[in-house]
This record gives structure tokens, sequence and C-alpha cells, in this order.
């Protein structure tokens, strides 16, 4: 497989010490950072602004992996990656010309990501991939941490995968949502390498074990 990159996700981390946790997890060999934006409104839950993301960017030197998970994409996305994002994911139905904010975000020096929720077909999005530099697959509907894994999504991660090969594309696979050290390997199988994990990193005691234990279940220990 492709060479396996961790991202925590901040989102399960306590916020009450925010740097703390991020150096935490860096020291522990993480090599993104994932920051889940939700706004209220495209879901049920708000979480963080670019202010937030502009003092994370201080107390970090990895990748800021940004999941835009709000209704307006088009005006934020610019904002966050002023604050220092690196990569940001957004979600097609979120925006009036998914080819427009992807070339828009590139433009602006980030990466650009396409979202896949676990209900829709590879087919309905693949147009955009194109004009993306990662595809993020959602392995929960997008909303809270902590959510229970959906292993049906674990064949459209190898059809995105295939998709990538066919076209000799360029094209990261992320995968997001319920990933712990014990599924972690049926994710990669699938074809995902940058795996996303909140709850399975920051709720267990041992940041750095957890890792190695990631690692190790894949082979790249
Ligand atoms: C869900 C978010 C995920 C989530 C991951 O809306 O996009 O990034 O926080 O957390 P866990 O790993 O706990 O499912
Ligand atoms: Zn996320």
């Amino acid at each position: 497989m492709q060479s396996l990159k961790i991202a925590p996700s901040i989102l399960s981390a306590d916020f009450s010490r925010l740097k703390d946790e991020i150096q935490a997890v860096e020291a522990a060999g993480a090599d993104w950072l994932h920051v889940d934006v939700m706004d209220g409104h495209f879901v049920p839950n708000i979480t963080i602004g670019p202010v937030v993301v502009e003092w994370v960017r201080k107390v970090t030197a990895i990748p800021l992996d940004v999941h835009l998970m709000i209704t307006d994409p088009d005006k934020y996305a610019p904002e966050f990656i002023k604050a220092g994002a690196d990569w940001v994911t957004v979600h097609p139905d979120t925006c009036a010309s998914p080819k427009a904010t992807l070339e828009k975000i590139r433009e602006l020096g980030a990466k650009a990501s396409v979202a896949v929720n676990p209900d829709v077909p590879i087919k309905k999005v693949e147009g955009c991939f194109v004009d993306a530099d990662m595809v993020l697959m959602m392995t929960v509907f997008p909303g809270f941490g902590g959510q229970a894994f959906i292993p049906d999504v674990l064949p459209k991660i190898t059809e995105v995968r295939k998709w990538i090969d066919d076209h000799r594309a360029a094209i990261l696979v992320e995968v997001d949502g319920g990933i712990k050290a014990d599924n972690i390997d049926r994710v990669c199988d699938a074809g995902g390498e940058v795996i996303v994990s909140g709850s399975g990193i920051f709720q267990t005691p041992d940041y750095s074990e957890t890792i190695r234990r990631m690692r190790r279940a894949v082979g790249q220990a």
C-alpha cells in the first residue's frame, strides 16, 4: 500500500488543553492534524472557526487538514487558508460549482479535496476528481465525532482507488469516521492512505502507543 498518513481529528481533543493535545499527537507521530469545521447549518453541530485555526497554526508544524462541513465554503475557504490551512476539503453539495471551489482553493495556495458521504455513489461525484488533490471518503455521516464506522463504504474506497489508478492521477485517498487501531487494516486494504482518527486516538491513554499500533496493524511500524 501507499505510505500511511495518520491525521488525528482535534474534535475529540480536550479543548481546555488544545496546545498540549496537539503537541502530544505530533510527538506521538501524527503526520497531519485534521480540523473539523461545522457551522450548525450543513450539519447539526458547531465547532471551529478560522480564529482557532490561526492559533493552532502557531503551535504545530505539521500540515493542517481542514474539513469544511459548512453551507458556504466559497465564502469561508479563503479565510481558513489565510489562517494556515494546508488542505481544504469541501462537500460538493455545498458548492455552486465544485470545480470552481476546488480551483479557487488551489489558486489560494492550498491543496483541494472533495468529500464523499457514505450514501453518495462514486459515479455522482467522480467528475470532481480531476480538480482535486485528494478524495475524502466519509465512513460516518458528518456531524459528530465518536460515531460507529460504516463498513459498507469499504468497496467504494476501492472503487475510488481504482478510478485514481486507471486515470494515473496523483490524488490521495483519505478516510474519515470511526477508524481505530482495530479496523484501520480494513480501511488501508481497501485503498485508504490518509487516515483520520478522532476518538480512536484522543480517547486512548497513550497516543504514541495507539499510533504505533495503527502503523503496526498495516505493516508500517
Ligand atoms: C465527522 C468528522 C470526523 C470525526 C472523526 O463529522 O468529519 O472527522 O470527527 O472522529 P472519529 O474518529 O471519532 O469518528
Ligand atoms: Zn472530518
